[in-house]
């Protein structure tokens, strides 16, 4: 198993790519520990977890709240007495508008949840890290920060932060052996997208138009698909890399990124 008695913190695991995650992580021996708002949802991934034999945790915490980050190291700290692997993936997609429509408070609210929030966990988790000589820590921005798909330049704004973070945290970190990357994924199905698919619409219908037209491999992503790279970077496979970002997205970068 890759991640054998590892300790991990996902954020925003409760559902979508961040549930994903903590499936996966948790069938390769790890405990994962699920932040998220939504507690209930974070108790059934739990339920989930140990139906297939695994061990997880779920802790209520809004990740654009220090105290309460805090309060969720603290709680992983004194059950488990360490955290191995940090997953920041917690966050939500705005509305899509045109940049001088973006009202001041939404944006505050984008950039508190999806940039300041992983530099709060990540300021929370890593003295613990350093303690034991040992961390992973993965961000999951998006493809967009690079490729810039629908006018949001909040959630674009918060997610290109999210990667000037993971390079500059993983060349302080590098000394001490705790690597930072940075995931990107394309479109992938996930509930993320009910706030753009209309209450009306064929779901399967829409993420197969999407991926038909325009990601070269012909699909949308999966949890899993994602799941499967954040696997690597939190394992042994990945220990001399650090600084990187991947982009996971069936080849939808090709398209644009020079
Ligand atoms: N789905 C996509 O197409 C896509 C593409 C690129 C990047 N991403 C990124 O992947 C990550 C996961 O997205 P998803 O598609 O699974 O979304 P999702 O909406 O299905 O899941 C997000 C989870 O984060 C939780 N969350 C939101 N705000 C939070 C907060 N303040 N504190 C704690 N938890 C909070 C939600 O409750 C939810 O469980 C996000 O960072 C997203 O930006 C998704």
């Amino acid at each position: 198993m890759l991640l054998a008695n590892r300790v991990a913190i996902i954020t925003g695991g409760a559902r979508g790519i961040g549930k994903g995650i903590a499936l996966r992580f948790a069938r390769e021996g790890c405990t994962s520990v699920i932040a998220d708002l939504l507690v209930a949802e974070a108790n059934k991934t739990v339920a989930d977890i140990s139906k297939e034999g695994g061990k997880g945790l779920a802790i209520q915490c809004d990740v654009s709240d220090s105290k309460q980050v805090k309060h969720l190291a603290d709680t992983v700290i004194e059950k488990y007495g360490k955290v191995d692997i940090l997953v920041n993936n917690a966050s939500f997609g705005p509305p899509s508008r045109s940049f001088a429509d973006i009202p001041e408070d939404e944006w505050d609210k984008v950039i508190a949840v999806s940039l300041t929030g992983v530099f709060l966990c990540c300021q929370a988790v890593i003295p613990h890290m350093k303690a034991k000589g040992y961390g992973r820590i993965i961000n999951i921005s998006s493809g967009v920060a690079v490729s810039p798909a629908f006018p949001m330049a909040h959630y674009v704004s918060a997610k290109a932060g999210v990667l000037g973070m993971t390079r500059d945290l993983a060349l302080e970190l590098a000394p001490l052996k705790i690597c930072v990357n940075a995931i990107l994924p394309g479109p992938t199905r996930t509930e993320l997208w009910d706030s753009v698919i209309p209450p009306d619409a064929d779901k399967d219908a829409f993420f197969t138009e999407m991926g038909e037209k325009i990601v070269p491999m012909k699909r949308v992503g999966t949890p899993e698909d994602i799941a499967s790279v954040a696997l690597f970077l939190a394992s042994d496979l990945s220990a001399f890399v650090t600084g990187e970002r991947i982009s996971v997205g069936g080849g939808l970068p090709l398209r644009y990124q020079r």
